[in-house]
C-alpha cells in the first residue's frame, strides 16, 4: 500500500453493479479524501455481460493484476436466470468462488445493523447492531464430494466437510479481535457440536482455547438451530457472531432479513494475513429484475466501502462514511429515490 494512496481494483460486474459501485465509488472517493487519502481506481470488466462478448470469465492474467491491488470492490455478478445464454453456476463458480479461494479469504465478515429507518418485519426488533464472521474457504462448500451411480435408486452423494485446526484457529482469532475492538465485547460461538462432533469439537476447543487469551471478552454458544430462533426473538443479544462456512451463509440471509433487507447489506470477503487483496461487495446479486432502471438502493455498496476503509486501516473514514449512511436513513422519508439520488444523499451527509 503507498502511502496516502488507495490503489482500488474496481468490479462493478452486471445489471445494477455497475450502478450501485459508481455511487459506493463516489462516497469512498469523498470519505478518502475528508481523510487526506486518494483513490486510485482500475476498472476491470468481469461478468455474464463481458463473458457473453469476450468468451472469457477470470483469466489468469487477469488474476495476477488483481492480486497487486490493495483492495477490490465488487458489484455483482450474474445474468438474469431466465436467459438460457449464460449456463447455470459458471459466473459464480469461475469468478466469485475463484476469487474467494484464490485470494484466500477466509473470513466472510458481515454487520448486520437496525439503522434507523429501515422496516424490520419482526415487531419489536430492539437495538440490532451485531456481525456476523463466517469462514470463506472450508467447511462443506470446498466441493469434497462426489456422485457413484447417478440417476440409480442406488445413488450415492457425499459432500465432504473440511475443517483444519490451521483454518479453525485463523478464524476464531480474527473474531475475538473483531468484538475486543467493539464496546460490548461479546463473542458467540455457533455450531452443532452435539451433532457434528467432529467439526463442532474442533471449533469448540479452538475457541476456549483462545478465550483465555481474550480474559475482556464474555463468550457464549449456541447451537444453530437455536440462534435461528434467537436471531428472530431476541437479536439484541448478538454481538460478534463466529461460525462456520454453511451455518454462516444461513444465518447472514436471515441476519440480512431482519434488518430490513438486502438493499442495506454489506460483506468483506476477507484475507486477514494480507496475503492478497480483499474483497468488498453488497451482498445483494445483479437484480435483472431492475437493472438499467436507475432504482437500486446503492446502500448495501456503499457500506462496503466502509469496510474496505476500515480493513485498510482507515478506521475514522469508514466511521464517516457510516455515520452519513445512519443520517441519511433517518432522514430519508419514505417517498422513492432513485440510486443517484440516495448516492447524492450520503454525499452531502458526508460533507
Ligand atoms: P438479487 O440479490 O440480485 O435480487 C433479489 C431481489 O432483491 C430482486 O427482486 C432484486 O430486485 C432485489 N434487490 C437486490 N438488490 C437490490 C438493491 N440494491 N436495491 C433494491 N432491490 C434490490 O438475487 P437474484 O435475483 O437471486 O440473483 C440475480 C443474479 O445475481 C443471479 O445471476 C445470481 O446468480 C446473481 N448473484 C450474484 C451475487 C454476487 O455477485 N455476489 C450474489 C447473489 C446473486
Ligand atoms: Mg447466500
Amino acid at each position: 500500500q503507498r502511502h496516502g494512496t488507495i490503489d482500488l481494483a474496481v468490479i462493478p460486474g452486471d445489471g445494477i453493479g455497475p450502478e450501485v459501485v459508481e455511487q459506493a465509488l463516489k462516497v469512498l472517493t469523498r470519505a478518502a479524501g475528508n481523510a487526506g487519502l486518494e483513490v486510485a481506481p482500475t476498472e476491470y470488466r468481469l461478468g455474464a455481460e463481458a463473458w457473453l462478448e469476450t468468451g472469457e470469465t477470470l483469466s489468469e492474467e487477469t488474476m495476477t493484476r488483481l492480486r497487486g491491488h490493495d483492495a477490490i470492490l465488487f458489484g455483482a455478478v450474474g445474468a438474469d436466470p431466465k436467459s438460457a445464454e449464460v449456463p447455470s453456476g459458471l459466473i459464480e463458480r469461475e469468478i466469485l468462488l475463484r476469487l474467494r479461494f484464490a485470494f484466500d479469504h477466509f473470513i466472510n465478515l458481515r454487520p448486520s445493523r437496525l439503522f434507523p429507518g429501515a422496516v424490520s418485519p419482526l415487531s419489536e426488533p430492539g437495538e440490532i447492531d451485531f456481525v456476523v464472521v463466517r469462514e470463506g474457504t472450508e467447511g462443506p462448500y470446498v466441493g469434497n464430494g462426489g456422485v457413484i451411480r447417478k440417476d440409480t435408486p442406488q445413488e450415492i452423494a457425499t459432500e465432504v466437510s473440511i475443517n483444519t485446526a490451521h483454518g479453525v484457529e485463523r478464524l476464531v482469532r480474527f473474531a475475538f479481535e473483531k468484538a475486543q475492538s467493539r464496546p460490548r465485547r461479546k463473542l458467540t460461538l455457533i455450531h452443532k457440536n452435539n451433532v457434528l462432533v467432529n467439526a463442532g469439537g474442533l471449533y469448540a476447543r479452538t475457541f476456549d482455547r483462545i478465550a483465555g487469551e481474550y480474559p475482556e471478552v464474555s463468550t457464549d454458544y449456541l447451537h444453530v438451530d437455536a440462534a435461528t430462533i434467537f436471531m428472530t426473538t431476541d437479536p439484541a443479544r448478538f454481538d460478534v457472531i463466529v461460525t462456520d462456512n454453511l451455518f454462516g451463509d444461513i444465518l447472514t440471509d436471515q441476519a440480512g432479513a431482519i434488518t430490513g433487507g438486502i438493499g442495506y447489506a454489506a460483506c468483506g470477503n476477507i484475507n486477514a494475513e494480507g496475503t492478497a487483496p480483499s474483497m468488498f461487495e453488497p451482498v445483494h446479486g445483479s437484480a435483472p429484475d431492475i437493472a438499467g432502471r436507475g432504482v437500486a438502493d446503492p446502500t448495501a455498496a456503499v457500506l462496503a466501502s466502509a469496510l474496505l476503509l476500515r480493513h485498510l486501516g482507515h478506521e475514522a473514514a469508514a466511521l464517516d462514511v457510516e455515520a452519513a449512511v445512519e443520517r441519511d436513513m433517518a432522514g430519508k422519508g419514505t417517498a422513492p429515490r432513485t440510486t443517484h439520488q440516495v448516492g447524492e444523499a450520503i454525499l452531502a451527509e458526508l460533507g
